[in-house]
């Protein structure tokens, strides 16, 4: 069994898709732990509480300095005894001691196809804007391990989303939602419930199911 710890900032519709994607048994083997948030009014702690899941706040507001937050946070994971911890929205910067101590046993949900449209500044809604601005065609989702940079852990999985005339930051981040990070992140983690991912000089290999 796989022990997850969610880390949210926000309306948690990812947080969603892993309940669901559990309760339907598309991802199986797999249990939360418990929901982490840095925002004490982000709704994800909602959906954590409506569907019985331990959810802790770990606020800046109340542990302004950055160290103590640090260790904080890094407390919170190992109470919940995470084997693996899936970023879903969060946006504080993870610290480096727990990016060392769980060492591609973390993995994050981008909107876009990295290495596009990401790094520091691209996050939520920005990534979006950031594709419509440009002009791009296709955009879609990511789900990568966290490492000591930005966005730049080995990739996972990817999956491409038209951009179509008209759309909006909103209305793109929606069909982003939908189609890619919904399916994806669930999937992601079902996969590494089966052991199915390594990580081979920087890039991840998919062993095909027994
Ligand atoms: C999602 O679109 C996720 O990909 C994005 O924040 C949103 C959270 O929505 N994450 C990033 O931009 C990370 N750089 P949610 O709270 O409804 O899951």
């Amino acid at each position: 069994m796989l022990n997850i710890v969610v880390m949210v900032s926000g309306g948690g519709t990812n947080l969603q898709a892993i309940i669901d994607a559990i309760d339907a048994g598309v991802i199986t083997d797999t249990r939360i732990a418990a929901v982490i948030s840095n925002n004490e009014d982000a709704y994800a702690l909602e959906r954590a509480k409506k569907a019985g899941i331990p959810a802790v706040c770990v606020s800046r507001k109340e542990i302004p300095d950055r160290a103590a937050y640090n260790q904080a946070l890094l407390a919170a994971v190992e109470d919940a005894g995470a084997d693996l911890i899936v970023l879903a929205g969060f946006l504080v910067v993870i610290p480096t001691e727990m990016i060392q101590k769980y060492r591609n046993r973390i993995i994050n949900i981008h909107p876009s196809l990295i290495p596009s449209f990401c790094g520091t500044g691209f996050y939520g809604l920005k990534v979006h804007e950031g594709a419509l601005a440009r002009g791009v065609k296709l955009t879609g989702a990511t789900v990568h391990f966290v490492d000591e940079g930005t966005d730049t852990g080995p990739i996972i999985l990817q999956k491409a989303v038209a951009v179509e005339d008209g759309d909006t930051p909103e209305i793109l981040q929606r069909r982003v939602m939908e189609e890619a990070e919904w399916k994806l992140l669930p999937q992601a983690i079902d996969l590494i419930a089966h052991h199915r991912v390594s990580v081979v000089d920087g890039r991840t290999i998919i062993r095909e199911a027994e």
